[in-house]
């Protein structure tokens, strides 16, 4: 766990902007995510599917974003959710964000005044990332 910074504090306000933005007429779950990559902000929200597993995480959105606009360098994750206490990332959204920087800030918030800070290496220790597909041994 981490001190909360007032970048982190910036960061989530651009979440929880975001979030009422959501497409969950499924869930009910409302998500909001920003990323902090090479100076600049992206944002997005969780958008749901009829087909439920076409559903597509917040956090990732704001990545694709993010990346389709050049900007890989991602510094943090903000990510608020309609839950009581801070909402998580999900599995597969921790091994998205881990791609392109494993120890990346990610700071959590819910309905509450309630924040968590911690690093992405906490959240996923061990991540599989690109170094392993690159080992000479494999060949
Ligand atoms: N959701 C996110 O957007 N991010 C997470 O990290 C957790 C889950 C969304 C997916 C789905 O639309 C809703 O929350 C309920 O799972």
């Amino acid at each position: 766990m981490h001190d909360l910074t007032q970048p982190d504090l910036a960061l989530l306000a651009f979440a929880r902007e975001i979030q009422e933005k959501a497409y969950a007429p499924y869930s009910g779950f409302r998500v909001g995510a920003a990323v902090y990559a090479n100076g600049e902000i992206f944002q997005c929200v969780n958008v749901e599917n009829a087909a439920y597993g076409s559903t597509l995480c917040a956090e990732r959105g704001a990545v694709m974003a993010a990346v389709a606009a050049g900007c890989r360098d991602i510094d943090a994750v903000a990510v608020v959710g309609d839950s009581e206490s801070p909402t998580t990332p999900c599995g597969a959204c921790r091994q998205v964000l881990a791609e392109f920087n494993p120890a990346m800030r990610v700071i959590m918030g819910g309905r509450t005044d309630e924040v968590i800070v911690m690093s992405l290496e906490a959240l996923l220790p061990d991540a599989f990332v690109r170094g392993y597909l690159d080992q000479d041994d494999q060949k």
